[in-house]
């Protein structure tokens, strides 16, 4: 839908390649490829033959913009600048839309025009030419042939062999007419581990001087080495021409090959078709539409997710984001981070009699992120405040779904925080990897508009006992939240060490950039989520070697299965059986951490084998950093920062109306639960902000 380009814009978008050449030159490269190929600007001028003005019509007219920008190229920046061109000579497009096409038969070359442009680029000093032909976004399979088409895409009307062999004709017939040019062949990936012999017979025939590999260099970055070398390309290296890596590039993300290149470019093309809605429409009408939804059960917060899959099934995004934002007000940030084999699609009774789970977090996130980019999340706030004010301590995921749900109920909120900025574990302590941009994303579309009146942020205030809740009350707050999380780390040292971390200061000191661990050895203590964390963290910064030390068994490990082999994955170490009993330390410096192994004895109270320490066998070992991942508590001086909030097991215990001891003070999240998910927590402030407003409304 864009306005078409006026000749004057056509002038200046010449000024626009100059200036890039210009840069080109001056970063220090030795020519500069102008592409003119594949359906982009240069190509598509080049085939105006219905185009009004200079730039449309004769075929001075239709070169005049590729032969304008060598021409000043050669004035402005000097005559001895290096020019090659990648060129497109045939589109397979009928006439008089296509270029280098037989005008009564597009699906023949006519060279003719093609050569004539060549000549005039040769005269222009251009020694190197790229031949190359057709439109990638129409008619992919003439210029790149494939095995697999990409999603919604067709299966080639030839056989691949025969689009290779096309190619290499046209390029010949280009060689053998200007011999002195150096004609690069493209189009060979499809041979796979022939390439090379193919190859090397256009040479020997002069039908190209050179060979360049496109989706060989994704698959198989060392193949001219291995065919130097090694006289032959390896058959388990080679592009299978599955179309993945040109997928990735339409889904918008960064590409290279899914299949030889699995660990990087796997989770980018799974993400990518997992945000494609009519991928997603296509798997989601597996779901049964279950009598007893299965997966709703398995939602803490008890989203009606046969209902949203439903709606959206039926083309009602805006619907299906409306059953989900009714019971969870944060669905983008909780897509991405909630443990979903262990909550909805764990529970999905597709997964246990059909082909699979349904991709319920998917589905949930596409929707979000609509929601999110169209202002469907903004909060919907009453025109008239209700002039109750409520103070919710902690910005984490509890406090603020806890806000929100007041916002809407009409009252003015002031939200508390230690950090200046808000999202609690999510946004200080959770590896950006694992969150993409969710939080900001989802904080920001949803409290986008809420005048300063209703809502007042005190961020960058910590609770202690000299400002503690007392004063906070004591400015006349009609009712209470706290949601301030478990945000100390549990530790085993006696004394303070350097390289010595508690998991949630090396985790919010990683996020901030501040920890450099290139060469050190790293030990993580303990085998929850946390401890999975922190040491797929320290691999991604650089460590020798990271090892878990976990004093049970795999099958005890707390962390979530797909943590575990995601540590595992990035070549994390684990040594379980392991007890930690000390550090060493020399000169205030962590030099070894003490280990013994253990031997599993009869289960505890929780059901899972006692670890019984082997001290006779104990063993150093040497590291440069050891990060204790072995739990989180309740705020320091709790009883002084909270008077009258009673603790119950080391958690805030509260009333089935999520009450604490203090009346008008209610609490939710990890200090209630213990440490927990987002999810939950997000569905504890928002039930706490229905029970406040009945507490405000006179009825608790
Ligand atoms: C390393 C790690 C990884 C995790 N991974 C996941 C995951 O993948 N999926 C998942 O669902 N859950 C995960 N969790 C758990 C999840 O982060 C928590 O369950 C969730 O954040 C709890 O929300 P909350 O609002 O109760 O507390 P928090 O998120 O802890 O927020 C509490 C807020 O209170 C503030 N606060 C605390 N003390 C004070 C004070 N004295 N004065 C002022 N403000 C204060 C804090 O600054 C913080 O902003 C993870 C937790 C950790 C530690
Ligand atoms: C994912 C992908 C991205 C590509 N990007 C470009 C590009 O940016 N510029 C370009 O001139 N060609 C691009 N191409 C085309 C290739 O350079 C090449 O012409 C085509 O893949 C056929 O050659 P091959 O058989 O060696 O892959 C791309 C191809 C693929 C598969
Ligand atoms: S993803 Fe890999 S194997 Fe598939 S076409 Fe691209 S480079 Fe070839
Ligand atoms: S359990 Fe699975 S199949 Fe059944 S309603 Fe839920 S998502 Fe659909």
């Amino acid at each position: 839908d864009w306005r078409l380009l006026t000749d004057d814009d056509l002038d200046a978008l010449q000024g626009a390649y100059i200036e890039a050449a210009r840069l080109a030159f001056e970063a220090g490269f030795d020519a500069v490829d102008i592409k003119s190929c594949h359906g982009y600007l240069i190509n598509e001028l080049l085939a105006c033959h219905t185009r009004p003005g200079r730039y449309g019509g004769s075929f001075e007219n239709r070169t005049r913009f590729l032969l304008g920008v060598i021409d000043r190229i050669r004035e402005e920046l000097g005559p001895d600048k290096a020019i090659v061109s990648r060129l497109g000579v045939y589109d397979a497009i009928p006439y008089p839309y296509g270029w280098g096409v037989d005008k009564d038969d597009y699906r023949k070359p006519d060279l003719t025009e093609p050569k004539r442009l060549i000549a005039a680029m040769v005269e222009r000093g251009v020694r190197m030419i790229n031949i190359t032909i057709a439109n990638p976004y129409y008619n992919p399979h003439i210029g790149r042939p494939f095995n697999e088409p990409i999603a919604g895409g067709y299966q080639e009307p030839e056989h691949p062999i025969v689009g290779v062999a096309r190619m290499i004709r046209l390029a010949g017939e280009i060689q053998r007419e200007f011999p002195r040019v150096a004609i690069v062949g493209t189009g060979y990936s499809w041979l796979r581990a022939l390439m090379p012999n193919v190859a090397a017979a256009s040479k020997a025939n002069g039908l190209a001087t050179l060979i360049g590999g496109g989706r060989m260099a994704f698959a198989y970055p060392d193949f001219a080495k291995d065919i130097l070398m090694k006289g032959a390309m390896s058959p388990q290296k080679v592009c299978v021409a599955c179309s993945a890596c040109t997928q990735i590039m339409r889904d918008g993300g960064r590409t290279g090959c899914v299949v030889r290149d699995n660990k990087v470019y796997g989770p980018i093309f799974e993400l990518g078709r997992m945000s494609d809605p009519e991928h997603l429409r296509l798997l989601a009408q597996a779901c049964r539409g279950c009598q007893e939804p299965t997966c709703q059960l398995g939602c803490p917060a008890g989203i009606r997710i046969p209902d949203f899959i439903h709606r959206f099934l039926d083309g009602d995004e805006r619907g299906a984001y409306e059953v989900l934002r009714e019971a969870n007000i944060f669905p983008e940030v909780c897509a991405w981070l909630c443990p979903v084999e262990q909550q909805c699609q764990g529970s999905c009774l597709e997964g246990f009699i059909g082909a699979g789970a349904l991709p319920i977090a998917d589905i949930q996130r596409y929707l979000a992120v609509q929601a999110n980019k169209n202002g469907w999340s903004k909060l919907r706030l009453p025109k008239e405040s209700t002039g109750r004010t409520v103070a919710v301590i902690g910005a984490g995921p509890a406090g603020l779904a806890c806000a929100a749900r007041l916002l809407e109920a009409g009252h003015c909120v002031t939200i508390f925080d230690k950090h200046r900025q808000a999202g609690g574990m999510v946004d200080s302590v959770i590896p950006a990897y694992r969150q993409s941009d969710s939080l900001h994303n989802e904080l920001e579309a949803v409290f986008a508009d809420v005048p300063q009146g209703r809502l007042t942020r005190r961020l960058g205030t910590q609770l202690d006992a000299g400002y503690n809740l007392d004063t906070i009350l004591g400015e006349g707050f009609d009712a209470a939240f706290i949601g301030m999380g478990l945000p100390q780390s549990l530790g085993l040292a006696s004394e303070k060490l350097d390289g010595l971390y508690g998991a949630l200061e090396f985790l919010a000191a990683a996020k901030g950039g501040q920890v450099d661990l290139r060469g050190r050895q790293v030990a993580v203590i303990g085998g929850g989520n946390t401890a999975m964390d922190a040491a797929v963290t320290a691999m991604r910064l650089g460590a020798r070697d990271v090892y878990v030390v976990y004093r049970r068994s795999f099958q005890e490990m707390p962390a979530w299965g797909g943590q575990r082999d995601e540590a595992i994955a990035e070549g994390v170490h684990f040594l379980i059986l392991t007890q930690p009993l000390g550090y060493v330390g020399r000169d205030g410096k962590l030099a070894a951490v003490k280990v013994c192994p253990t031997r599993l004895g009869a289960p505890d109270a929780g059901g899972r084998r006692r670890p019984q320490a082997v001290e006779s066998s104990a063993y150093e070992l040497a590291m440069d950093v050891v990060v204790e991942a072995i739990g989180q508590q309740i705020p320091a001086a709790f009883e002084t920062t909270l008077p009258g909030v009673r603790l119950s097991g080391g958690k805030i215990a509260v009333d089935d109306r999520l009450m604490t001891s203090r009346r008008g003070v209610f609490a939710g999240g990890d200090l209630v639960r213990g440490a927990s998910t987002v999810v939950a927590a997000v569905a504890d402030g928002m039930k706490a902000a229905t029970y406040i407003g009945e507490y405000l409304a006179g009825g608790v």
